[in-house]
């Protein structure tokens, strides 16, 4: 067990949490706490979040600035119930079209009814699958998504790679997380929210507070921004850059396939 934040030569396939595990098995254990969450999930990080997470989300999607022309393609990763992807849409004006991918089928269902719900069924599409080998071929998409997904995913250089193989030349990539802070007296108020009210918030709302201290030490396990930035890198993106939003809680990485 260790509460150390991994580094750019990697770590996250082997933790669950603050948990070590076995390389295979963490997808499982991941893939479990999302079955569980999935009804409440919307709910649930409006109240973990305060509401900021949609703040968060509509500053990438304006970072996006998808075209406001038919024909422009974005694939969102672990894109769950569709809020990134129903943003983009919004903000091109109707134009864009949407792959929603996830490995979750529950997480996918809520996002499905969201977008029947909202009549984006002609803008959208979800595909069943795992962020390390995607269905896709080669140079399809013009935008590369993920929010609030990647530290799930147990071989982040392998889901790097293929962000940057399904890109076109030119494409964009982006990706929202949960990151270092780098506020003195934000840290310790954030430690706290993070480790007493979200399980309790979970317990109380969704009758399970498990999966929710999974999620908080997940993000302590995470990167730092820099060296999250040295993975993009790594993976052949080009012009990489980070944004820091509310402190450091969450940061924005952009980079290019050039
Ligand atoms: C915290 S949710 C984020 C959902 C959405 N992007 C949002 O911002 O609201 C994380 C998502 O990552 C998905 N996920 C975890 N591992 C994955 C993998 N290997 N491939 C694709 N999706 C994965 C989960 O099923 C879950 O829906």
């Amino acid at each position: 067990m260790s509460e150390q934040r991994t580094t750019a030569t990697g770590g996250m396939e082997t933790s669950y949490g603050y948990k070590d595990v076995a390389a295979g098995e963490k997808q499982s254990m991941v893939n479990e706490v999302f079955h569980r969450v999935a009804n409440r999930y919307d709910l649930m990080n409006d109240l973990m979040s305060a509401g900021m997470h949609r703040l968060w989300k509509d500053a990438m999607v304006a970072w996006l600035n998808p075209p406001k022309r038919p024909g422009w393609k974005v694939l969102d990763v672990a894109g769950g119930t569709g809020d990134i992807a129903f943003r983009i849409v919004d903000a091109s004006h109707g134009h864009a079209h949407a792959t929603v991918l996830d490995i979750n089928g529950s997480m996918l269902e809520v996002g499905r009814e969201r977008a029947a719900r909202r009549r984006l069924e002609a803008n959208t599409d979800f595909v069943e699958a795992n962020a390390e080998e995607l269905p896709f071929a080669d140079e399809t998409f013009d935008a590369y998504t993920i929010a609030f997904g990647i530290r799930n995913v147990p071989r982040i250089e392998a889901a790097l790679a293929e962000a940057w193989r399904v890109l076109k030349p030119g494409g964009r990539f982006l990706c929202l997380e949960f990151s270092e802070v780098d506020m003195p007296l934000l840290d310790k108020v954030y430690e706290s929210w993070s480790f007493n009210a979200i399980p309790r918030i979970g317990q109380f709302v969704a009758g399970d507070g498990e999966p929710y201290a999974y999620l908080v030490e997940s993000i302590r396990k995470f990167p730092n921004q820099e060296n999250f930035a040295a993975m993009i890198r790594r993976a052949g993106f080009d012009r990489v850059t980070f944004r820091n939003y509310s402190g450091g809680i969450a940061a924005l990485h952009s980079g290019w396939k050039l």
